[in-house]
C-alpha cells in the first residue's frame, strides 16, 4: 500500500509561486493508493473510475503521471481521507500515492521500504505532472509536503529541507466554506500583479519577511510570536483578495476562542483555515458551534512525519 500526507501552509502560500520560501506542515490525514499492472490504464479515487482517454482532468493527470515515470497500463485504485480542495493538499497527496503505488507495481516492491532520493525525484516528477493539469502553474510546495511529511521549508529554487521544531504545534483546523479552484485563484494573483505590480510586490516581500522570521520562532518554539505571524501572514493574503466571508468569520472564531493566530491555509477563496492554539478544544467548540468541519492536529518536533490527529 502506497501512502502521502495531507498538509497544511502554515506560511507563504501564493507567494512560493513567485519563488518566495514557504512553510508547510502534514497532517496525519492522507491518501492510500495501490496498482498492478493491467491490460488497460484506469484509475478509481473511491467511487469515480477515470481512463486516461475520456477527456476528464483526471484522466488527463493520470495520462501525464504515467508517462511522466514511462509506466506500463496500471490499474489503480485510491482512497483518499482529505476533503477534496480545500487546501488540505488532496489533489497533491493523490497524486504523490498514485506515483508510489504505480512505481511499487512496475519495481515489484511493497512500498514499505525507505524511498531513495532517486525514487523521490521520480515521484515527485509524476505528481508535479499530475498537479500540472489541475493547477496550471503549481509551485511544487503540495507535492513536497505530500512525498516528505513533517514540517518543510520549501522554495521553487531550492526545493524542500525538513525543518525541526523546538515545541510540537497544536493545530485546530476547519473547512470554512465550498473549494475554490487552485487554478483560479494561483491566475486571480497573477491578473492583479499584471494590473497593480506594487501592491502585490510589496505582499510579497511582506510574506518573505514573516517566512524568515516564522523559520526563527519554529526554531525557538515561540508560540505566540508565531500566532501573531500568522494573522499577518492572513492580512497580507487577504489584501490579495483571497480571504472570504467565512474565511474571516472562521479565523475570528478561532482567535476569540483563545487561539495565538489564524490564518487561511493553502489557495483561499474558500476551504481550510488553520490556527495554531495551546488547547484546541476550545476553538473547536466554537468552530462546530457555528457549524464548521474541523478538527484538531499535533505538529511533532522531529522531522519526521509522526504526528496524530485527535478529535478533541
Ligand atoms: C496551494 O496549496 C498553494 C499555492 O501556493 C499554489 C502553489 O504553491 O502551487 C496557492
Amino acid at each position: 500500500m502506497a501512502r502521502a500526507n495531507g498538509k497544511v501552509i502554515l506560511f507563504g502560500e501564493h507567494a512560493v509561486v513567485y519563488g518566495v520560501p514557504a512553510i508547510a506542515a502534514g497532517v496525519d490525514r492522507g491518501v492510500n493508493a495501490t496498482a498492478a499492472r493491467a491490460d488497460q490504464a484506469t484509475l478509481a479515487i473511491g467511487a469515480r473510475h477515470v481512463a486516461p482517454d475520456d477527456g476528464s482532468d483526471l484522466g488527463r493527470a493520470y495520462s501525464a503521471l504515467l508517462s511522466a515515470v514511462d509506466a506500463p497500463p496500471m490499474s489503480t485504485h485510491v482512497e483518499s481521507r482529505l476533503p477534496a480542495g480545500c487546501g488540505l493538499g488532496a489533489s497533491a497527496a493523490i497524486g504523490v500515492a498514485t506515483a508510489r503505488a504505480v512505481l511499487d507495481a512496475m519495481t515489484e516492491q511493497d512500498g514499505t521500504a525507505t524511498e531513495p532520493p532517486e525514487r523521490l525525484t521520480r515521484v515527485l516528477a509524476a505528481a508535479n505532472a499530475w498537479e500540472c493539469v489541475f493547477h496550471g502553474n503549481p509551485s511544487g510546495i503540495d507535492a513536497a509536503a505530500a512525498a516528505l511529511g513533517g514540517t518543510i521549508l520549501y522554495s521553487r529554487e531550492d526545493g524542500a529541507r525538513s525543518l525541526h521544531l523546538r515545541r510540537a504545534l497544536t493545530l485546530a483546523v476547519a473547512i470554512a466554506g465550498p473549494p475554490a479552484a487552485t487554478r483560479e485563484m494561483v491566475a486571480g494573483v497573477a491578473n492583479l500583479r499584471a494590473r497593480r505590480p506594487e501592491i502585490v510586490d510589496k505582499a510579497l516581500e511582506g510574506i518573505h519577511a514573516i517566512v524568515r522570521n516564522a523559520q526563527l520562532f519554529l526554531r525557538d518554539g515561540d508560540l505566540p510570536s508565531l500566532g501573531q505571524l500568522m494573522d499577518l501572514n492572513h492580512m497580507l493574503l487577504s489584501g490579495l483578495f483571497l480571504s472570504t466571508e467565512e474565511i474571516e468569520h472562521a479565523c475570528g472564531l478561532a482567535r476569540k476562542a483563545g487561539a495565538l493566530g489564524s490564518k487561511l491555509t493553502g489557495a483561499g477563496g474558500g476551504g481550510a483555515v488553520v490556527a495554531l492554539v495551546r488547547d484546541p478544544q476550545p476553538v473547536i467548540h466554537a468552530w462546530r458551534g457555528a457549524g464548521f468541519e474541523c478538527f484538531a492536529t499535533t505538529v511533532t518536533p522531529g522531522c519526521d512525519p509522526d504526528r496524530g490527529e485527535h478529535d478533541p
